[in-house]
């Protein structure tokens, strides 16, 4: 959940570091720090409570000059979100640590270090890794040796970046559970929490596997592996566009995210469709095979990513016939299982790193399934290494904390993978045809922006909304609420329309907006009937209804018309005007709208 960054260089590397930084913020940022190693041996710091911003106001007031040197963007786990608290970590001025992830044994390790005559300044579960290098390094004298001693004695899931002042030149990191990736520039070398952070000086980069610690130094650099052996790992070329990480004419990466979607599903779907097929070639040989046996399938995930296999629950049991279970992913990982015989597990992650979900996906490899499946949006994540067959998304870098993009894309994946285990439907030639239109259908809704951001004023002085959907608009009901309080803080639910009587009821009155999704499908005269509850309490209807849904507006009963569209397409195209009005909320309350207080892009701590 926090950024790391560091670099070794022939030059200063401050201000590439403040740039890494600014890249990493989705991960993290309530506060953040730098420190700077110089060619004297002094190391230099500068924290700061808030947004990397404040960290390059304080630089630009106090630069920081070296040729080495580590910096962090901090979500807190341990300890508040303050100065002290911020990384990185000193001990005797001599060591300085950065620390992606959570020491689980750190108070056991606390109370050994203050016994032995250390005080720690800080709450934080990585003060106590600073000095534990720290006293190693009076035993072996030996920075790498002591690094890799000290690890052993962590439990946790974390990555770690360090330097030793009696070393300019060198730092040392440790990948153990939280992602690392080492970038490779012309004599210069840096590490990173993504290779994001590194975008602007190389696109060359070893992922780091599970326990390895690279020693990395101005001449070169040398992996080892869990068992401290030397390793080669493979050198990747990553061709990421550098404009990824700009807003270009948007104000907000959400906003550029929204307006991506067309291009991001066109992507998806790319040589994946036939005139009258899918093509399955793209999930690997052994994928055959293995869905030709599936008759259950469970599916795992987190957050938005739960809402789109809560979809998919309704496509695979209603048109491949497949049943399905669906759950999120920190229950999951906890309970006792009765796992079905020919059971497919699906986990389903946008940044491929949630560490829920791959906690999940570990214990599944160790069950009684056909095989794992991952949906990820990251070629380079810990998911998509795992998972024993992929489906990728093509939604490009998702910056936004809150996910967009992201999850149309992951409808995108379900449905074709439902069409997949159904090759022989009777309407499946009907049904690739109809996802063809998915780009264009976007496009249309998108056009309502400007609708949807005059709606979005009757939100602004709320403190409360309710959600509505019926049968396959629930998951997209329970979605619109997801977004809307992640961005605006107005608490939201969302209901089955058809369970607002037994007592959600309670709460309409005129200051409870109540949105809903009304597709022209079979439950809409249900919802029809559901919508009169409300209005008949004096809730203000916010609805949005296919154009054929004979729905009029009057007083509080607002309508806004939505495009035709084919049933099986009703998810995805009713999300995107629920993505636009939490946006326009968030914009007129004057949230963060990219990066909402408390949360983080990559939950990687449990
Ligand atoms: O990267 P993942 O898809 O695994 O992330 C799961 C959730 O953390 C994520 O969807 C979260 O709920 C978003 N902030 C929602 O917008």
């Amino acid at each position: 959940m926090c950024g790391i960054v560091g670099a070794c260089a022939q030059r200063d590397v401050a201000v590439i570091l403040l740039e890494g930084l600014k890249r990493l913020e989705y991960r993290g940022y309530d506060s953040a720090g730098i420190a700077i190693l110089d060619d004297n041996q002094n190391i230099s710091r500068l924290r700061t409570l808030g947004k990397v911003n404040q960290l390059i106001e304080a630089y630009e007031k106090q630069p920081l000059l070296g040729r080495t040197g580590i910096a962090h963007t901090r979500w807190a786990t341990h300890g508040k979100p303050s100065e002290l608290n911020a990384h990185p970590h000193l001990s005797n001025d001599q060591i300085a640590v950065v620390h992606n992830g959570i020491i689980e044994n750190h108070e056991q390790l606390r109370d050994e270090l203050v016994a032995a005559g250390y005080q720690l300044t800080s709450e934080t579960d990585t003060e106590i890794v600073v000095h534990l290098i720290h006293q190693q390094l009076e035993f072996t004298q030996d920075f790498l040796k002591a690094v890799q001693c000290v690890v052993k004695k962590l439990r946790g899931a974390f990555s770690l970046a360090i330097t030793d002042s009696g070393h300019p030149g060198r730092i040392i990191a440790v990948r153990c559970g939280s992602p690392l990736v080492l970038g490779i520039g012309i004599g210069e070398l840096f590490v990173a929490s993504d290779c994001l952070a590194l975008m602007p000086v190389t696109q060359r980069f070893v992922y780091l596997e599970e326990n390895d610690t690279v020693d990395i130094q101005l001449k070169g650099y040398q992996i080892y592996d869990k068992d401290d052996q030397a390793i080669e790992r493979v050198i990747e070329t990553i061709d990421l566009n550098r404009d990824v990480a700009e807003k270009g004419e948007f104000r907000h990466f959400m906003q550029k995210e929204i307006y991506e979607q067309p291009k991001a599903v066109l992507d998806t779907l790319e040589s994946r469709l036939g005139d009258t097929c899918i093509y399955k070639d793209f999930l690997g040989d052994t994928a055959k095979d293995v869905f030709s046996q599936v008759q259950n399938i469970h599916i795992v995930a987190c957050g938005t990513s739960y809402h789109a296999g809560l979809v998919a629950r309704y496509w695979l049991e209603s048109i491949a016939k497949i049943s399905c279970q669906v759950e999120i992913a920190s229950e999951y990982r906890y309970r006792e299982k009765v796992i079905p015989e020919n059971t497919l597990f699906i986990c389903i992650s946008q940044s491929g790193e949630t560490a829920d979900t791959l906690a999940a996906l570990h214990q599944a490899k160790g069950l009684n399934y056909l095989s794992t499946l991952g949906i990820c949006n990251v070629a380079q994540s810990s998911l998509v290494r795992e998972a024993e067959l992929v489906f990728m998304t093509r939604a490009g870098v998702e910056i936004g904390v809150a996910s967009t993009k992201g999850f149309t894309t992951q409808l995108v994946a379900l449905l074709l993978l439902t069409l997949t285990f159904d090759s022989q439907h009777e309407d499946l030639s009907t049904f690739i045809s109809q996802v063809k239109t998915l780009p264009e259908l976007i496009k249309s809704v998108l056009a309502l922006d400007e609708n949807i951001r005059l709606l979005a004023e009757n939100f602004a002085d709320k403190q409360h909304a309710l959600f509505l959907g019926r049968g396959i608009e629930y998951p997209i009901a329970l979605e619109g609420a997801l977004k809307l309080k992640e961005l605006s803080y107005i608490h939201a639910e969302a209901y089955p329309a058809g369970e607002l009587k037994h007592g959600p009821l309670a709460l309409v009155d005129d200051q409870m907006p109540v949105v809903a999704v009304a597709p022209n499908d079979q439950l809409l005269e249900k919802l029809k009937s559901n919508l009169q509850e409300v209005q008949a309490r004096g809730g203000e209807l916010f609805v949005f209804a296919d154009r054929e849904a004979a729905l009029s507006e009057s007083g509080h009963f607002h309508v806004i018309s939505m495009p035709k569209v084919p049933p099986i397409l009703s998810p995805i195209i009713y999300t995107i005007p629920l993505q636009l009005l939490a946006y326009h909320v968030a914009v007129i309350k004057g949230t963060d709208v990219d990066q909402p207080r408390n949360l983080a892009k990559s939950v990687t701590v449990e």
